[in-house]
């Protein structure tokens, strides 16, 4: 009998997985990319189908499907797979409430809420006046209704939660679920959602993780609300539509980013599909690095008036600096309101504006210079200044060169004097940047493992050695096995008694270790990916390979000998000052001595 995990890797191949994320290329028998895990600027991610497994030679990350899923949400095992049994059309063994964790346990919920919100949308008699407004008023048919999974939540302070107290979720589960709003000082809490018409929010995977609740009401202050930050709903992260869009967008090789969760409904309805929606927002870093995974061209359609420009303005400078191309589609009232009126007034002309939407900078070019007074030299500043601001945004300096060229002609002025501009707002802006650095940095290693280079080195090695085992000899007379970092050490002995055991009778090296030590499998997995590359290596290029390799272990290996040996003595040096008479020569002596093993190592490491 097949376990589920098996079943499901069974189905799936972890190159169709990983690619959803982002391209790979075939390299040999292994496929390769830039790894997603650590930055980098050449590619050291590699995944094996044969053996549907990954290993970044960079980071150390590595891993099958599930742990590559769980690495790149940032997610539990339970939830990996089931999403990945989703994927494989796995169907899971029920499972058991007190086991299932709190993020799937939300999750349940969410879908949950959806259906009541549905059932009352459509079979309810308070739902009647939620339906007849989406039907005549928005327009929308029965099909989009059901494939949004609209629905309405009823003008009640408790339905939604009674009916998920009857469903067996608890009062803390209910209340991280974002469905219900916490009476101040108590356990207490009311439905958060009420007369309003329900949006589900899907995750990247398909995943309910929150709702949108438009009011019914003309007058009510709070047009939208939505579910608020849960252990399954990232604002940060979540794009309305996305997951209905992602097909859509790799076809068309662009998105289309809107301002509304109508707009998006409307325009999928007229068939119009690569659209998602940023919620009246500016999008996020990782919104954006998120949609850069599946295409580098965006189109951001925004309202014309001041505020639009203003959110738009900072969401293409976003993704400029996440090396976007970016192009705008202004909608300005003879077009008429936003996405949504515009597609159901003429579906042809929304097709035309995504068609011939401008290069951003180009947009914003002609809007800046809109009212431009070229005898005006404040005119002239202005102008300057609004767009000077925007170029230096632009990651690409061709393209940064380009527009500069454009507005020293358009303004009449030297190009020098505007580079010399530029050069100073940069200047400004590095200086207010780098308070806000630490931070950064920081949140970007939420889960990138820092880097062993040590280690690194090490696996190549041992991958050199099981490329041609004869060479073993050779390791073994230049390298102490102290060299080598602890978590490489256990597979080089078993490689050496391999080698005297098993590999001139002809055993495989990967029966050996499997057989003898199982544990070292995942570490065998990704040596034998690494195994291959080395493969391809000429004999003097080998091992000239296989030298330097060493040669950086012994390197690293005396270097922290002699940081330790340094330590000592400063150490001693301390004590000999406090020292009374009596403890000094014995003091004295021991310096010396670490004296001449620290020059002694120096010495070692000149030699090679
Ligand atoms: P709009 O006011 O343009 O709404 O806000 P809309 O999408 O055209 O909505 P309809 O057509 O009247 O139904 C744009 C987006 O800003 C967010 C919503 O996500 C909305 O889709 N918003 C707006 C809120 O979150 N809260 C609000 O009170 C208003
Ligand atoms: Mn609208």
């Amino acid at each position: 009998m097949f376990s589920s995990t098996e079943e499901i890797k069974s189905k799936l191949d972890i190159v169709d997985v990983i690619q959803e994320y982002f391209p790979l290329k075939q390299a040999g028998v292994n496929f390769k990319a830039r790894c997603p895990f650590h930055e980098e600027k050449t590619p050291s991610f590699m995944v094996n189908r044969e053996r549907q497994f990954f290993h970044c030679f960079g980071c150390q990350e590595s891993g099958d499907v599930f742990s590559f899923l769980q690495k790149m949400e940032n997610i539990e095992f339970p939830e990996a797979l089931k999403i990945l049994a989703n994927k494989a059309g796995v169907k899971l063994p029920e499972y058991n409430p007190q086991m299932a964790n709190l993020k799937t346990r939300i999750l349940e919920m969410q879908a949950a809420a959806a259906e009541w919100f549905r059932n009352q949308l459509l079979n309810s008699e308070a739902g009647y006046k939620a339906l007849s407004y989406l039907k005549d008023k928005r327009k929308l048919s029965a099909a989009t209704i059901e494939e949004w999974q609209l629905g309405y939540a009823l003008d009640s302070w408790d339905a939604l939660s009674k009916y998920l107290k009857g469903k067996n979720f608890t009062d803390q589960e209910i209340l991280q679920s974002g469905l219900v709003v916490p009476k101040e000082r108590s356990q207490d809490y009311y439905d958060r959602f009420r007369d309003r018409v329900m949006f589900p929010i899907e995750d990247y995977h398909g995943n309910i993780v929150g709702f949108t609740g438009r009011t019914l009401k003309e007058d009510e202050s709070a047009k939208y609300i939505n579910t608020p930050q849960t252990v399954v709903y990232n604002k940060s992260e979540v794009i309305f539509g996305l997951y209905k869009a992602k097909a859509a967008i790799k076809d068309e090789g662009k998105v289309v980013v809107v301002e509304g969760n109508m707009d998006v409904i409307a325009s999928f309805a007229a068939g119009v599909k690569n659209v998602v929606a940023v919620s009246g927002t500016a999008l996020t870093v990782e919104q954006i690095k998120i949609l850069k995974r599946l295409t580098d061209d965006f189109i951001f359609a925004f309202d014309a008036d001041q505020a639009g420009i203003r959110a738009a303005e900072r969401s293409i400078g976003l993704a400029w600096r996440q090396e976007a191309k970016v192009k705008v589609i202004a909608i300005n009232q003879s077009l008429g309101k936003d996405p949504d009126e515009i597609v159901k007034k003429d579906v042809a002309l929304w097709k035309k504006l995504i068609a011939a939407a401008l290069p951003a900078m180009d947009y914003f070019f002609e809007m800046k210079f809109q009212g431009y007074q070229p005898e005006e030299i404040e005119s002239k500043k202005q102008v300057a200044r609004d767009l000077l601001n925007l170029i230096i945004k632009l990651a690409s300096p061709i393209e940064c060169d380009y527009y500069l060229q454009k507005l020293a002609e358009k303004l009449e002025v030297r190009e020098e004097a505007l580079r010399e501009a530029v050069r100073k707002a940069r200047q400004q802006k590095k200086s207010k940047v780098a308070g806000q650095a630490g931070a950064q940095t920081q949140q970007a290693g939420r889960n990138v493992k820092s880097i062993d280079r040590k280690v690194a080195v090490a696996e190549r090695l041992l991958a050199g050695i099981m490329a041609h085992m004869d060479y073993l000899e050779y390791v073994g007379e230049n390298l102490v096995i102290e060299y080598l970092p602890m978590a490489c050490q256990e597979f080089y002995k078993m490689l050496a008694v391999y080698y005297t055991k098993e590999y001139k009778q002809g055993g495989k090296v990967e029966d050996y270790i499997k057989e003898n030590q199982p544990e070292l499998g995942n570490q065998l997995n990704c040596l034998m990916m690494l195994k291959e590359e080395l493969k391809q290596l000429s004999d003097n290029e080998f091992l000239a390979e296989i030298k330097r390799l060493i040669f950086e272990l012994k390197k690293d290996f005396i270097k922290s000998k002699l940081s330790g040996v340094a330590k000592e003595i400063s150490n001693n040096e301390d004590k000999l000052k406090k020292s009374k008479a009596e403890g000094k020569d014995e003091l004295k002596n021991k310096i010396d001595k670490l004296m001449q093993e620290s020059n002694e190592l120096s010495g070692q490491l000149k030699e090679n």
